[in-house]
């Protein structure tokens, strides 16, 4: 399906969309299952909507995988979603390439093994040259922790002289990001019902609009995604000025 299609006019979508994918837990709590099902399930629904991304061109998708503040949980779900990574990779890396997906992984990536870190890179390397979307995976990301590893990289520049502190600009610090010469974020959508931010795209969301959904991750829909994307449309967005 094309944006004519789907009744969407182009010039209204967001450049870049930021999912917080929650309630896989959730999902199959009540459904009596595992919570590593509702996982599974969960990336069933990241498939449909990286591929109604593509479909629309969007500019950039961000989506939240893992978070910095998630290896608190059990030794197993933490090893399962591992396990998950490993196997989403590789299996759907072709066809994301196929689409002219240019993928990236955002967060604290050293911290996950050697094998998957070679993983994440390959599939990287294999993308490098596409032009489609910009597809970032949040993996051990926290948005606290991305801004400290930027004050960090500043901090040694300056060290070493190559910075005036007087020359850091909101501009200069967004370099340091792991998301940077990629836009802001226009829509934060949260699934699973908690009306909370989750240490996610901190300095990225400044003017994001917010959406939140009490749908779980694995039962969001590409309908509602576009109803989300559709309501994005409709918003006015002053960033601090007066129409
Ligand atoms: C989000 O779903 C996925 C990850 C954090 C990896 P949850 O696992 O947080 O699901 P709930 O919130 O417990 O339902
Ligand atoms: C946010 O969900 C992280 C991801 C979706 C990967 P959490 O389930 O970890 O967030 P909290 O703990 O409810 O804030
Ligand atoms: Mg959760």
């Amino acid at each position: 399906m094309n944006n004519e299609e789907l009744k969407i006019d182009s010039e209204k979508l967001p450049r870049h969309v930021a999912i917080i994918m929650d309630g896989n837990g959730r999902w199959a709590s009540v459904r009596g299952l595992l919570r590593s099902a509702g996982h599974s399930a969960g990336v069933k629904t990241l498939k449909k909507i990286l591929t109604t991304a593509v479909n629309l061109k969007l500019e950039a998708l961000t989506v939240y995988a893992f978070s910095t503040e998630n290896w608190k949980r059990p030794h197993a779900e933490v090893d399962f979603l591992m396990h998950l990574f490993s196997e989403y990779i590789e299996r759907e890396k072709a066809e994301m390439h196929s689409n002219n997906v240019q993928l990236k992984f955002i967060g604290r990536l050293e911290e996950f093994s050697a094998g998957i870190q070679k993983q994440m890179y390959d599939a990287v390397e294999l993308m490098k040259n596409n032009t489609g979307v910009k597809f970032n995976i949040a993996a051990n990301y926290g948005g606290q922790d991305e801004i400290v590893r930027a004050t960090q990289n500043l901090a040694k520049k300056i060290s070493a002289g190559e910075l005036q502190p007087e020359n850091i600009t909101a501009e200069i610090f967004e370099t340091e990001l792991d998301t940077k010469s990629q836009p802001p974020v226009d829509l934060l959508i949260r699934t699973g019902g908690d009306y909370r931010i989750s240490n996610f795209l901190l300095w990225q969301s400044a003017y994001a609009e917010l959406w939140f959904t009490d749908t779980t991750f694995p039962e969001f829909t590409q309908e509602e995604f576009i109803s989300a994307l559709v309501d994005f449309g409709k918003r006015d967005r002053k960033f601090g000025a007066i129409k």
